[in-house]
């Protein structure tokens, strides 16, 4: 399984360009097709879904082009029902190609099959299918009555009159209806069946029917009216608006993380019902400005948000970025009227509800609700997503929260946002980290643990976890090259650092770890891959507000390759024993010069030639070497280093 690592986060602070709406281009894209004369479309989404809408449209005889590197298409319409009458579909799990194309294509006259993924397939479209047939389309559930996959066959179509169709499951059916309709040239009422949900995606539907030259008429969203003779007609050029769906995230990074966040895209004149998730955020005490194409979105002056208890049909998708939001509000929150969530990507409130729980929340869920009580801090947690990009996208923000995150299978977000993890480390503060990396007895420790106090920050020496590692094996009998059970035992290793002392449960074996028999007992086990793999996670653990001084041999390689700043610290040889032996006689321990060389030698060895995570100078990484310097000038290197990249004041 892919997986992708997030560090733990301070706030967050910046501007971020939106790609493209998905909802405005793949309705942009099926209007621009049936229309007369060419469409130029500008800032197309790049994405899985336009990609699954852009294959139908040239496979039903569409020709578009694509301008080089740009998000600008070229689309030739055909003037009326698609000419290719034949056809075999693949749409994903694309529910804005697959609901319109499925009206489209029931009024082309044509042969044609209609499949996607298996959750497409459990995603309803029987009340779409029930209209469509009241009018005399040929449609064939082909697997279950009600899901696709879908067989189309020529038939006669009987517009006049009325058409019904259910508005309470999805408002995807009405707007594909809406959008198909004007093809059969004759006037038809649609009169929604139940109340209508998600009323903000049928205005986006309506406006850009009437960019291209259809005026629907409506009362009270209930009842519709297709005008006699309408054709699309191309209006020339389209702009596709930024993804307000997408916007959701980068402004409750705002919120949550201090801000200020600004999204370029959206703003006062959008389309788009998800800008009003801005006035979601707000009633959460967040503070938001907006222009006519961007909103910016900031903490609340508490530092807080406000526990919230909100009715949130009218913008579904944003509303679970609330659902993650709640995760940092002063207390339990409500997401109301959400039922609509069940039959997405993934049934979302119950995907939600599982996920959340991970991270420490308390869930209570229904039918069309979601309950969240923020937990006292947030847990790291190995984040499903259920092939949904925005299961991947929510559970980003709970980083913000202080505490690394796993998402794994993060390529989901391509459906809507394929640069989504860059937009966000874009905006976003991550912990610091000192990674200081260096053979034995090169005074990376003592450099280590002075800097991480001046700077008030953690400290992890890892080479301590190796230690007592091999002191476990040692006390346990276990042998030293047996890799399973000494990697249980690093695994389950009680090891704690107090008052720069370190202990193995309640015993403090501070000089312990320091003997020789540990020393080269470390050096040994630390060859051993299921051994650092079961220290992996725990050293990431160290990394937390305001920042995190980590030192050993792979800190800057292998445990934070993302760290900010990377110094490899070494010393000749020589100078590393003569240290050593100052160090073993001032504490009356016996010493010798020579056996000490030659046993530093023996373990640079091995720590260099082993296969994983060897000791090396990483490309990016400082050389400090300290062969002739005092411990507090290589310690004033490092915080010049620090300060240098404005990550410390003082
Ligand atoms: O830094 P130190 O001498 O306390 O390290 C003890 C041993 O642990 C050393 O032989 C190398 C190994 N080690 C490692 O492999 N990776 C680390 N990150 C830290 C130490």
């Amino acid at each position: 399984m892919e997986f992708i690592d997030l560090p733990p986060l301070l706030g967050a602070r910046g501007t971020v360009r939106l790609p493209g709406s998905k909802s405005i281009s793949n309705r942009v894209l099926l209007l621009a097709a049936l229309a007369e004369g060419e469409t130029d479309i500008r800032d197309l989404l790049a994405s899985d879904d336009v990609e699954r809408m852009l294959e139908a449209l040239r496979a039903l005889g569409v020709d578009w082009q694509r301008e080089e590197g740009a998000d600008h298409y070229r689309v030739r319409g055909v003037g009326g029902p698609f000419p290719v009458k034949s056809g075999d579909l693949f749409l994903g799990n694309a529910g804005t190609a697959f609901r319109p194309l499925t009206a489209a294509l029931a009024l082309s006259a044509g042969s044609y099959r209609l499949s996607g993924v298996p959750r497409m397939h459990e995603r309803p479209i029987g009340d779409l299918v029930d209209a469509l047939r009241q009018i005399g389309a040929d449609i064939t559930c082909t697997g279950n009555e009600g899901y696709p996959p879908l067989q189309i066959e020529p038939a006669t179509i009987r517009p006049g009159g009325v058409v019904r169709v259910r508005g309470d499951v999805s408002s995807q059916f009405l707007t594909a209806l809406l959008m198909a309709l004007p093809l059969t040239g004759e006037e038809v009422a649609i009169e929604v069946v139940g109340e209508l949900i998600s009323r903000p995606y049928i205005a986006i539907t309506l406006e850009l029917m009437a960019r291209f030259g259809v005026r629907v008429e409506h009362r009270d969203w209930s009842r519709f009216v297709v005008p006699g003779g309408a054709r699309y007609h191309s209006p020339g050029t389209v702009f596709v608006e930024g993804d307000a769906s997408s916007a959701s995230y980068f402004l409750a990074a705002g919120a949550i993380g201090g801000g200020p966040v600004r999204v370029e895209g959206v703003g006062r004149t959008s389309i788009q019902g998800d800008v009003r998730f801005a006035e979601a955020l707000e009633q959460l005490g967040a503070r938001i400005t907006m222009g006519d194409n961007w909103i910016e979105a900031s903490a609340p002056a508490s530092g807080k948000l406000r526990a919230f208890d909100l009715d949130l049909n009218h913008i579904p998708d944003a509303a679970m970025t609330l659902a993650v939001a709640a995760l940092f509000a002063d207390g339990p929150c409500r997401l109301r009227n959400i039922a609509s969530w069940r039959v997405k990507e993934t049934d979302r409130i119950a995907a939600m509800a599982i996920e959340l729980r991970k991270v420490g929340a308390e869930i209570k869920e229904g039918a069309d609700y979601l309950c969240v009580t923020p937990p006292s801090w947030v847990r790291p947690a190995a984040i499903d997503t259920y092939d949904d990009h925005r299961m991947a996208m929510c559970f980003s923000l709970a980083t913000l929260a202080d505490c690394r995150m796993r998402i794994n299978d993060p390529k989901c977000v391509n459906k809507t946002f394929p640069g989504y993890f860059a937009a966000f480390a874009s905006v976003v503060r991550a912990v610091p980290v000192v990674a200081i990396d260096g053979p034995s007895a090169s005074g990376k420790g003592t450099v280590g643990a002075r800097v991480a106090e001046i700077l008030g920050w953690q400290h992890l020496d890892s080479g301590s976890l190796y230690r007592l590692t091999a002191l476990a094996a040692i006390r346990a009998g276990v042998a030293l090259d047996d890799e399973p059970a000494v990697a249980a035992l690093a695994a389950a290793l009680a090891a704690r650092f107090e008052g720069g002392c370190v202990f193995l449960g309640s015993e403090d074996v501070s000089d312990e770890i320091r003997s020789e028999a540990c020393s080269s007992g470390a050096s040994k086990v630390a060859v051993l891959p299921a051994v650092r793999a079961a220290l992996f996670y725990r050293q990431r653990d160290y990394r937390c507000g305001p920042g995190l001084v980590a030192e050993g041999r792979d800190m800057g390689s292998t445990i934070f390759p993302d760290a900010t700043i990377k110094v490899f610290l070494t010393a000749s040889a020589e100078a590393r024993a003569q240290r050593r032996y100052k160090q073993l006689i001032e504490k009356g321990s016996p010493a010798n010069i020579e056996s000490l060389m030659q046993d530093l030698r023996d373990r640079d060895a091995r720590d260099a030639a082993r296969a994983v995570a060897p000791l090396q100078q990483q490309p990016d990484a400082v050389l400090l070497d300290t062969t002739s310097m005092e411990i507090d000038a290589a310690v004033a290197f490092v915080l010049d280093l620090v300060r240098d990249r404005g990550l410390a004041t003082g």
